[in-house]
C-alpha cells in the first residue's frame, strides 16, 4: 500500500453506478441490497443548546444493515472485483487490513455470496465488532495496536503477508481503491444533494481512510460550490497534519475508525476546506448527548464528527445546512463507551458521588491492606517461565514490566487458558501473543478512591495498582480483586461501626 504520494482519483470519470433514491421496494432480494439510502434527520436539542444558528442535519449511515457506512465501499468494493473477475464466489479468500466496519461489510458481502473471509484488526477495537464478525463467518486476526502502519505487525503488513500465504487470496485494499471514494460519489452524497435539494452549506466528516470525505466531497462541489467541507481528525493521528508524518511515537486515543499515521491514497486533501482536531473525552461524551438528547443511536466516530460540526456550525447563520454523518452504530461499543464504568475508567466522565458510603471517598494508599502484591517479570520471560509463575504464585495476574520496570501488560490464568485451548495446547509461542493489553488500572499518584475501584470491579474482574514516577514510570504496585474490597470494607466497616 502506498503512502498517499500519487494523486487522487478522476472520481468524474471512472464508471458510475447510482442508484435510485428509494428504498422502499416490497421486497428487496437480499441484505445487500438495503446498503445506502440512509436517512437524513434534523438536530434539534444539540444545536439549540449549542447556540447554533443553522439547521444541523444528521446523516444516518449507522442504520446500514451492517451497522456503518462501510457497508457502502465493501460491497462495491466486492461487486467491481467480480466484475472485473478478480473474485470468484466459492474459490476466492478475501483478506482485509480494517478498523472493524469495513470488515463487518465484507463479512456481511462473504456471507451472502459465500466468500473465506479473514479480517486482520488491531487489538484496540472492540470486542462486539469481534463477535459481530465471527458471527458472521469471518476469520480474526488481531495486531497490536501501538504497531506503525510501516511495521510489520501492522494489521496492514499483517493481511499483505497472509495474502502471499494463502492461495487465492485478494486484499480489495480500502485505502487504495478507487471504489472506496466512489461509492460515496455515487452514494453518500447523491442521497445527501437529493434530500436537501442540492442546497447544502457545510458537510462534516470524520476522517480514516478518508473515503467518505474525499467522495461526498467531490461530488458535493461539483453539484453545490458553495459547500464547506469539514474533516475530523482525531489527536494523535497526522491525516490533518501531514507534516508530523516522520512523527517516531504513536499516540493512541480510543475513538475507533479515525485517523492513521499515514495518508492513505483515498484521501484527497485538496477537496477538504477545513480541519477540526477532536479529542477523546468530548467526542465520547458527544455520542453519549446524540444518543440521549436527539435517540440516535451511533458510535464514538459520530461524537467526534458532532463534536466538530458544533464548532464548524458556528460561523453559519439561520437558514443555511450543515450536515454531519454519524458513521456508526452503538452495538460496536456496548461493553465501551456505553458504559459508564468504563468512561470513568478512562477518565472521560467522573465518578458517581455516593455519600452514604464511609469509604467511597477514602483515596486508595499504597500501605493499604486491600492491595495484593503482584508479581513482575521482565518481558522477555519465556512463556514457559510465565506460566509457571502463574502457577507458582497461586496468582490470577503477573504484571509485565519492560526494562526501565514500567508496566507493559499482564498475563492472566484466564488469558493464558483461552489461548492454551485455542491453540495447539503448547505455549510454544512468543509471551507477547500471552501479554494482555486491555485492562484496567488505577495509578496512586492520581490519588484514586475505593469509589473508583470499586466502579472499575463492576466491569473487571480485579484493578492493578500502578505507581507513575517523575521519569513516567509506571511501576506495578499491586492488584485488587472484589474479594480484597469487600473484605477491606467489611472489616474496616465493623470497625467503623464500632462492633
Ligand atoms: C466508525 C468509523 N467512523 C469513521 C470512519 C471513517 O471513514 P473513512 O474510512 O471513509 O474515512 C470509519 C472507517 O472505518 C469508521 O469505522
Amino acid at each position: 500500500m502506498e503512502n498517499g504520494t500519487s494523486d487522487f482519483f478522476n472520481l468524474k470519470e471512472l464508471p458510475h453506478v447510482v442508484r435510485a433514491l428509494d428504498r422502499n421496494l416490497k421486497v428487496q432480494e437480499n441484505i445487500l441490497n438495503v446498503i445506502g439510502n440512509t436517512p437524513i434527520v434534523k438536530l434539534n436539542k444539540i444545536p439549540k443548546q449549542e447556540g447554533i444558528q443553522c439547521d444541523m442535519y444528521a446523516k444516518c449511515e449507522f442504520l446500514n444493515p451492517g451497522g456503518s457506512v462501510k457497508d457502502r465501499i465493501a460491497y462495491r468494493m466486492v461487486l467491481e472485483a467480480e466484475q472485473k473477475g478478480i473474485l470468484i464466489p466459492g474459490k476466492s479468500v478475501i483478506i482485509e487490513p480494517t478498523s472493524g466496519n469495513t470488515g463487518i461489510g465484507l463479512a456481511l458481502a462473504s456471507a451472502v455470496k459465500g466468500y473465506r473471509c479473514i479480517i486482520v484488526l488491531p487489538e484496540k477495537m472492540s470486542d462486539e465488532k469481534v463477535n459481530t464478525l465471527k458471527a458472521l463467518g469471518a476469520e480474526i486476526i488481531r495486531t497490536p495496536t501501538e504497531a506503525a502502519s510501516s511495521s510489520p505487525e501492522s494489521n496492514i503488513n499483517v493481511a499483505l503477508r497472509l495474502s502471499k500465504e494463502i492461495p487465492n487470496a485478494v486484499v480489495l485494499d480500502q485505502y487504495n481503491n478507487p471504489c472506496n471514494p466512489l461509492a460515496h460519489y455515487d452514494g453518500t452524497a447523491e442521497e445527501i444533494l437529493w434530500s436537501l435539494d442540492d442546497d447544502v452549506d457545510m458537510v462534516v466528516i470524520g476522517a480514516g481512510t478518508c473515503g467518505t470525505v474525499s467522495g461526498v466531497g467531490h461530488k458535493i462541489k461539483e453539484r453545490c460550490p458553495k459547500c464547506i467541507v469539514v474533516a475530523v481528525d482525531p489527536h494523535g493521528s497526522i491525516l490533518a497534519e501531514p507534516e508530523e508524518l516522520n512523527k517516531s511515537d504513536v499516540e493512541i486515543y480510543q475513538v475507533e475508525g479515525i485517523g492513521y499515521d499515514f495518508l492513505p491514497r483515498t484521501l484527497d486533501r485538496k477537496i477538504i476546506d477545513k480541519w477540526i482536531k477532536t479529542d477523546d473525552t468530548a467526542s465520547l461524551q458527544m455520542s453519549r448527548r446524540l444518543i440521549k438528547e436527539e435517540g440516535l443511536l451511533c458510535g464514538g466516530s459520530s461524537g467526534a464528527a458532532m463534536c466538530a460540526a458544533v464548532q464548524a456550525a458556528k460561523s453559519l447563520k439561520a437558514g443555511q445546512k450543515c450536515v454531519v454523518l454519524l458513521p456508526d452504530n452503538i452495538r460496536n461499543y456496548m461493553t465501551k463507551f456505553i458504559s459508564d464504568q468504563w468512561m470513568e475508567a478512562q477518565n472521560f466522565k467522573p465518578i458517581p458521588k455516593n455519600d452514604k458510603l464511609w469509604w467511597w471517598n477514602k483515596t486508595l494508599d499504597e500501605d493499604d491492606d486491600l492491595i495484593q502484591p503482584i508479581k513482575s517479570l521482565p518481558n522477555n520471560t519465556s512463556t514457559d517461565e510465565a506460566v509457571s509463575a502463574l502457577r507458582e504464585n497461586k496468582a490470577s495476574v503477573i504484571s509485565i514490566v519492560d526494562n526501565k520496570g514500567s508496566i507493559s501488560g499482564v498475563i492472566t490464568a484466564d488469558n493464558t487458558r483461552m489461548r492454551l485451548a485455542n491453540l495447539d495446547g503448547s505455549f510454544t509461542e512468543k509471551l507477547e501473543k500471552f501479554i494482555v493489553k486491555k485492562y484496567y488500572k488505577v495509578d496512586l499518584s492520581n490519588s484514586p478512591t475505593l469509589g473508583a475501584v470499586s466502579r472499575i470491579l463492576d466491569i473487571a474482574r480485579f484493578v492493578i495498582v500502578v505507581k507513575t514516577d517523575k521519569s513516567n514510570i509506571q511501576k506495578p504496585i499491586g492488584v485488587i480483586t472484589s474479594e480484597n474490597l469487600l473484605s477491606y470494607v467489611t472489616n474496616k466497616g465493623n470497625q467503623v461501626n464500632g462492633k
